[in-house]
């Protein structure tokens, strides 16, 4: 058996393999998450391996391109039943391959990581989850927000490509649709920051994040977490530790803590001081 798994073609996927990748997530014990797996197999590529039995999906992963400069690779799954046989191997090999020259990046889960340091992926940040009912204690951030507009959408581009360090439009011209809210922050009239919220399963994820500063960070989510019908949840870049305080004085817990991973580059472009959130550790 092992040895002609090893063979299965690998494939790409569509969004009609939306189900068998939740599936997927589903045997490896994860959310189903079919909202977040829309948004990454239509804004990105997905590969995978059948099942030569027709029983779905037996490994998946997703890239999320932002052209030359970067790629994020996310959802490596493979199905339990086949683990520890080389899949996830090789389905990463097949991936360092198509994309080879392309720095790539991927948020790392424990279970994860030996293999892509096999690979030669290197550990160059962290960043922590942090998820719970969200109730406004102390101070009011003094930060105006509102819901972003059409008329919002060419400066959130320009301040998300100096910000991330790549042009992330095929994804920020999505968030409309995708998130339930998407807001700005502003001072005397400039754009100083922005943040969506979208719903994935039982929580309310805020991502991505980007503001000035922490003020603004904090202004963004509190002005989120008033519609919010469930708990928050955020994956934070472990060096902004203020904001990381703020929240768990909020009512947030951290959950986990994930490796940023590159490959083919010391670190991240853009300006982490001002990248709070990723819109999903899935996409970089
Ligand atoms: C992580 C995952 C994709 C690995 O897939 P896999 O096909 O089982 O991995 P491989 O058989 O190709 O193993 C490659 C190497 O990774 C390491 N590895 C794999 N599973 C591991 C585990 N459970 N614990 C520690 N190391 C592990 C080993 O070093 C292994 O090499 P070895 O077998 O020669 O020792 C799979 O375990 C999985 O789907 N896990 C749940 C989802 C997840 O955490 N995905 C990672 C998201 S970042």
């Amino acid at each position: 058996m092992p040895t002609s798994v090893a063979a299965l073609p690998i494939r790409r996927l569509t969004l009609d393999d939306l189900h068998s990748c939740a599936d997927l997530s589903e045997d490896r014990g994860w959310p189903r998450e079919e909202h977040k797996w829309g948004l990454l197999l239509s804004a990105g590529t997905g590969y995978g391996i059948d099942d030569p039995q027709g029983k779905g999906l037996i490994a998946g992963c997703v890239v999320t391109s932002y052209g030359p400069g970067l790629s994020a690779v996310g959802m490596v799954l493979v199905a339990e039943r086949h683990a520890r046989q080389g899949i996830g191997k090789r389905l990463m090999r097949h991936v360092l391959k198509e994309y080879e020259g392309t720095p790539l990046t991927l948020h790392a889960t424990p279970n994860g990581q030996p293999l892509y340091e096999q690979l030669g992926f290197a550990t160059t940040g962290r960043a922590e989850m942090v998820r719970g009912p969200f109730m406004l204690s102390g101070r009011t951030p003094r930060v105006s927000t509102r819901p972003a507009t059409a008329d919002d959408l060419q400066a959130i581009l320009k301040l998300d490509a100096e910000v991330f360090g790549q042009d992330r439009t095929h994804i920020i011209a999505r968030l409309p649709a995708f998130a339930d809210q998407l807001r700005v922050a502003e001072d005397a009239g400039a754009l100083t920051g922005f943040a969506a919220a979208w719903p994935n399963m039982d929580t309310y994820v805020v991502g991505p994040l980007i503001a000035h500063n922490t003020e603004t960070a904090k202004g963004l989510i509190a002005s989120l977490a008033v519609e919010a019908d469930r708990p928050l949840r955020t994956d934070i870049d472990v060096r902004h530790k203020e904001l990381l305080t703020w929240l768990k004085a909020q009512g947030l817990e951290s959950i986990a803590h994930n490796a940023v991973m590159t490959h083919g580059i010391p670190a991240l472009p853009g300006d982490w001081t001002r990248r709070f959130a990723p819109l999903t550790v899935a996409a970089g």
